[in-house]
């Protein structure tokens, strides 16, 4: 038994068989070696450049040079990095950090190792200090899978089966503002937890003065506004949070994935003065809220060595410059196919979307497809684009947009590759056979295993 049919045996027995079941039937169980910045070399000797990021976790890129020394040394270092008895000063001196660039009332920082987690955290808070239990939440949104997140999610497939969720809950239309009002006026929520732009939604962008008027909404009813900027911040739409581009002043954000290099887990979640002392507001309560893992050392110094680079090298700069050419190049290729409906996005985080096509030859094809599995056309689009060398994914509650997310540090000629395979993709969609040829043999495979 080779190595590679080792581990892979070894996983599916121990952790999760239907996994490796899923990765065989989309063709994307390849053994990696090394992974540096946007490129992802496999043991067959190919090159894959990464256009997921890991949904948004890799915007330094893989395993930056700057990250990995800063965690070697770090560790080189053998200080205290969980005595669980100490003042941990990295926690301070990231805090500090993440709070100033943040801005606003922002001011104070708990820390988690998960999204989820620092999801959870935002319930706890928002409900400690309103005294409220309800919770809005927008359609499509995906704030991770704990119970308490799990409670806010926009698509009930997640929810199925584990419930019975959090109570007090309700959904409103992402974007819609008289909705929205109609439930903060019962002033029985704590808070309104949203995307600034929904990712797992569709990279849906909302209106200009959605998020401002939402804002002065929640002040009005005494709701407090907590952004989950868990994929958008960290410079990956420009600015340090997506938020800023729209004119917030939110009571709490919650950050995680790329807040870390990719490499240890770590998330956190901003508050002000006035929302941690309703948590935390005396002795008794000091620890009344926390996680074991939440301040460790190389999570802390992973956080700040993640933020060193992605300010020394203006990867936020380069995130607008390069999202912009991106959604250019790709309208200039894409536009004027029936099925392409829309490229959208802010900064590097961008999405495609598709749509059912009206010519009958195709649209037998693409509904048949539709019925064995809704995600059958994206997953086609995802296996194509990776036989060309490209890893990408469709959104989690919107099959039909796929993500275009590169780390940050992606370059004009990776862009370019990246444009000329999602036209040949798509030009086989629509002109032909080949695609859907591809489609059936995924079937079949499903059908198989
Ligand atoms: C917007 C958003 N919030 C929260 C989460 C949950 O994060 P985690 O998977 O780290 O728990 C995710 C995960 O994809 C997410 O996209």
């Amino acid at each position: 038994m080779t190595r590679t049919v080792a581990a892979n045996t070894r996983y599916q027995d121990c952790v999760n068989p239907q996994w490796v079941r899923l990765l065989n039937v989309l063709q994307l169980n390849v053994p990696y070696t090394r992974c540096l910045g946007t490129a992802l070399y496999t043991e067959d000797g190919r090159r894959i450049l990464d256009f997921l990021s890991g949904y948004c976790v890799h915007n330094a890129g893989h395993n930056h040079p700057g990250i990995v020394e800063a965690l070697k040394e770090e560790l080189d270092q053998c200080g205290p990095a969980m005595l669980q008895s100490h003042v941990p000063e990295l926690a301070g001196e990231l805090a500090e950090k993440l709070c100033s660039r943040a801005g606003g009332r922002l001011r104070k920082a708990f820390f988690c190792s998960s999204g989820s987690e620092g999801v959870e955290a935002a319930i706890k808070f928002s409900r400690a200090h309103t005294g409220r239990t309800g919770l809005l939440y927008a359609e499509g949104a995906f704030h991770g899978l704990t119970c308490g997140a799990l409670s806010l999610m926009g698509d009930p497939f997640w929810r199925d089966g584990f419930g019975p969720m959090l109570p007090d809950t309700e959904q409103v239309p992402f974007g819609d503002l008289k909705v929205l009002e109609e439930k903060l006026a019962t002033r029985k929520q704590a808070a309104f937890i949203v995307e600034p732009i929904q990712s797992e939604a569709g990279i849906r962008v909302p209106a200009e003065r959605y998020l401002e008027t939402a804002q002065r909404l929640c002040r009005r009813y005494g709701t407090l506004l907590v952004l989950d900027e868990v994929q958008t911040g960290m410079y990956r739409t420009g600015p340090f949070l997506a938020s800023h581009l729209f004119r917030t002043d939110p009571d709490m954000v919650v950050l995680a994935k790329a807040l870390s290099g990719g490499l240890i887990p770590s998330a956190a979640l901003l508050a002000t003065d006035e929302v941690y002392d309703s948590v935390y507001g005396s002795l008794k309560r000091a620890l009344i809220h926390t996680s074991t893992y939440s301040e460790n050392g190389l999570a802390m110094r992973a956080g700040l060595a993640t933020l060193n680079v992605l300010e020394r090298y203006g990867l936020g700069d380069r995130s607008v410059v390069m999202g912009e050419y991106l959604r250019d190049r790709l309208r200039e290729r894409l536009v004027g196919y029936e099925m392409v409906n829309e490229i959208r996005g802010a900064g590097l985080l961008n999405g495609i979307e598709f749509v059912a096509p009206r010519k009958l030859t195709l649209r037998v094809a693409f509904e048949a497809f539709m019925k064995i599995h809704p995600a059958m056309f994206g997953q086609v689009l995802v296996m194509q684009l990776f036989q060309r060398g490209f890893l990408t994914q469709v959104c989690g509650n919107n099959f039909m947009v796929l993500k275009v997310a590169p780390p940050l540090v992606v370059t004009e000629p990776e862009a370019d590759e990246f444009v000329q395979a999602a036209g040949e993709v798509v030009e086989s969609m629509h002109s032909s056979t080949a695609f859907w040829t591809e489609a059936l043999g995924m079937a079949r495979r499903v059908m198989d295993i």
